[in-house]
């Protein structure tokens, strides 16, 4: 049956497809979902004996698709995108270039293709409850002939944590189901824990200053006032010499830090349903080193945003499928320049600003940050200073002379309200010439240079009516 009931007809048919291939081109999408997708339905071909080649896309659109048709494999399986560019992939399906099959959560073209693996298509959120890499991992389930495949789990939730699916920190839906599986199979570990970035690396006073999850007068950004914090308590803070990591301290250390800090910050004035945000569920990958960046779901996906944004799919992909040395240094190296990136990224925001329109707010940052890591970048910037955290933000970069790239992200709240932002991204790129789409928390698009005005004006034309 697999572990989301209404998924597995689907699944199955995708697998007994991929059985019957003569040759499979498996193409997948370059961040931490896309990466463990990757990962994932690889694995499981292998598994049951399915020769294939693997390829990464930055993102699909008519070129790359026709690029991949003219590979000429005879099946092609597309994860963690696909569904968005259907009617293209149709298009090709109809000629004969090839049989696609897809595992994939973004909001599907208006067209239907027979093998097509995808939470929407049953009613289940695409932005919350099932990521690629979750779609991926049915397929392998489904792929399984006398193997167990439930130790893919663990990468399934680093995919989902990756793409932001945990809600006020925690999986649900099909995520939660895919997470009781890896539980069961010895894979994962679940946990209640302080929610900050880099409880398995980062040096403590780092851990708490740096954390942007919730900001505490005298903790956040402020070195002197987090040591001064920390050496209030009495927990010994280093280990020959060096600061001591989250990870490195007892249960009742940590217990002591975590409540020293909810009380610090109330008495900071910070309001009580902020304070709650401090603790959240953690998913740690129990086949992991401590201390690593891999043993944290929420670290691994950071790596692995770090190398396939940056060109090197490779690099993460080969983390995921278990290469301990030569690809986690790499990796490593990738991640320090990563997070400079979003570090720059971020003050580049804050010292700009964002324009206005009367429903978005938006801003350019040109050839200055990355188009691959411009959404990550607005993403984070709904939370800072001098922008509404209550309006879609848009976010343009520089693709080429030719083109550009827009990224949008929006809350929960909004799209309880009715925004859709893939429908905003799709039909505002469409009347400029452009394409686009994704989840309607999050979506992205490409349009002409030049036509930037003219996108805007129509997105915030969209969003009027959606929230209307
Ligand atoms: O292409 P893909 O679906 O893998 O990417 C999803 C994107 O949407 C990620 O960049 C993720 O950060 C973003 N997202 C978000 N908030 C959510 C869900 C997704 O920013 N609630
Ligand atoms: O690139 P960005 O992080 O803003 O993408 C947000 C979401 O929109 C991702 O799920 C991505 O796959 C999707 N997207 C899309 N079509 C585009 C650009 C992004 O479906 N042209
Ligand atoms: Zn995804």
């Amino acid at each position: 049956m697999g572990p989301v009931p209404d998924l597995s007809e689907r699944a199955t048919a995708c697998a007994d497809r991929l059985r019957q291939a003569d040759s499979v081109l498996l193409a997948s999408h370059i961040d931490a979902d896309g990466l463990t997708s990757a990962a994932i339905a690889s694995t499981g071909l292998e598994r049951a004996d399915i020769t294939h080649d693997v390829v990464f896309k930055k993102q699909l659109d008519a070129d790359e698709i026709a690029s991949i048709a003219a590979r000429e494999f005879d099946t092609v399986l597309f994860t963690d995108f696909g569904s968005g560019q259907l009617d293209i992939i149709a298009e090709h399906e109809r000629a004969g270039d090839f049989q696609p099959v897809i595992a994939d959560h973004h909001q599907p073209a208006d067209r239907e293709t027979e093998f097509h693996l995808n939470p929407l298509l049953e009613g289940i959120n695409g932005a919350s409850e099932l990521s690629g890499a979750g779609a991926s991992y049915l397929l392998a389930r489904a792929l399984e002939d006398g193997t167990d495949n439930r130790d893919l789990a663990a990468l399934a939730v680093v995919g989902a944590v990756g793409d932001m699916q945990a809600v006020g920190g925690e999986l649900v839906g099909a995520n939660r189901d895919i997470v009781e599986e890896g539980i069961a199979a010895g894979a994962l570990k679940e946990g209640t824990d302080l929610a900050f970035y880099g409880k398995q690396t980062r040096p403590l006073p780092k851990l708490l200053e740096y954390a942007s999850e919730v900001r505490i007068p005298g903790i956040s950004n402020d070195e002197a006032g987090t040591v001064s914090f920390l050496e209030g308590l009495d927990v010994e803070l280093r280990a020959d010499g060096e600061w001591r990591r989250w990870v490195d301290l007892t249960d009742d250390e940590q217990q002591t830090v975590a409540s020293a800090l909810v009380q610090h910050a109330l008495k900071r004035g910070v309001p009580a349903n902020k304070v709650d945000q401090l603790v959240g569920t953690t998913y740690t990958l129990v086949d992991e080193p401590e201390g690593t960046e891999l043993r944290d779901a929420s670290e691994f996906s950071t790596l692995l945003n770090a190398t396939a944004r940056y060109e090197r799919a490779d690099v993460g992909l080969g983390v995921c499928l278990g290469d301990r040395t030569g690809a986690l240094d790499r990796a490593r190296k990738l991640l320090q320049n990563h997070r400079r990136n979003l570090s720059d990224g971020l003050q580049q925001v804050k010292s700009k600003g964002v324009e206005r329109a009367e429903h978005v707010q938006y801003f350019d940052a040109g050839d200055e940050i990355r188009e691959t890591i411009v959404g990550i970048v607005a993403g984070m910037a709904l939370g800072v200073e001098g922008v509404d955290p209550d309006r879609p933000i848009l976010a343009f970069a520089e693709k080429n002379d030719e083109e550009t790239k827009v990224s949008s992200r929006g809350t929960a709240r909004l799209v309880g309200q009715g925004l859709d932002l893939s429908v905003v991204m799709r039909e505002a790129s469409q009347s400029v010439g452009g394409d686009g789409g994704g989840h309607d928390v999050a979506a992205g698009a490409t349009v002409p240079a030049g036509a930037e005005e003219e996108f805007i004006e129509a997105a915030d034309d969209i969003v009027a009516e959606q929230l209307e």
